[in-house]
């Protein structure tokens, strides 16, 4: 038989003590006894024993390596799983969402991070760290600190793709294919504002009184 723990609600206080002092479990166990014990046949446990533990003298049972607890109910992880993950069974962590690897210890963001972000803790949960210049739960969104207007979208950090007819880092040039003439301003796409006393698409005509 491997290595297995005991554990006893019966047993004084100071025999418990004793036995903890002749207890070794493998490697990594806390607790386990690998010495001759004191097996009686007629022993009952009223609570059974879990996990393939051995009802050794009542309500004592003798637990498989990787168990503990009065009825070696609970698996035991080594290392211990980490940021709230639970011992499924011996070594086996189920680890809440946001974290991986054998032991929690991963912290995972779903779909990962783009564009140099981190995939970081934050108060327990799992997000992330974006580089100054991107943004969003994946740091999929760029930032354009001078904005995009008249519908253009931040493509790259600074960078804005501008719809047709606007130009410009911000998208805010307006583009007149035909140029305004006499002073006019291209306001709008193909849109000339105009100087009086000009008027027309291009202000090319002098109005008269
Ligand atoms: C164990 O319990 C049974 C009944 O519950 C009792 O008859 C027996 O004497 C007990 N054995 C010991 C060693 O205390």
């Amino acid at each position: 038989m491997g290595v297995v723990c005991l554990s006893s609600k019966v047993y004084p206080f100071t025999t418990f003590l004793a036995l903890v002092g002749v207890c070794f479990g493998g490697s990594d166990g806390p607790r386990g006894v690998a010495v001759g014990f004191v097996f009686d046949p007629k022993a009952s446990c009223d609570q059974p024993c879990e996990h393939g533990g051995l009802c050794i003298r009542n309500n004592t049972c003798f637990c498989s390596k990787g168990y503990d607890g009065e009825t070696c109910k609970y698996a035991n992880c080594y290392p211990k799983c980490k940021n709230g993950g639970s011992c499924l069974r011996p070594g086996k962590c189920r680890c809440p969402s946001g974290f991986g690897g054998r032991y929690c210890h991963k912290v995972m963001c779903d779909g990962g991070c783009w564009n140099g972000g981190e995939c970081t803790a934050v108060n327990g949960v799992a997000k992330c760290m974006c580089p100054s210049s991107w943004t969003g739960s994946k740091c999929q969104d760029a930032i354009c600190p001078q904005g995009c207007k008249n519908g253009g979208i931040c493509v790259v950090p600074g960078i804005c793709s501008c719809p047709e007819g606007w130009l410009g880092g911000a998208c805010h040039h307006a583009v007149c294919t035909q140029p305004c003439l006499n002073g006019g301003k291209c306001i709008f796409p193909n849109k000339c504002r105009c100087r009086p006393p000009f008027s027309g698409p291009q202000c090319e005509k002098k109005q008269s009184h």
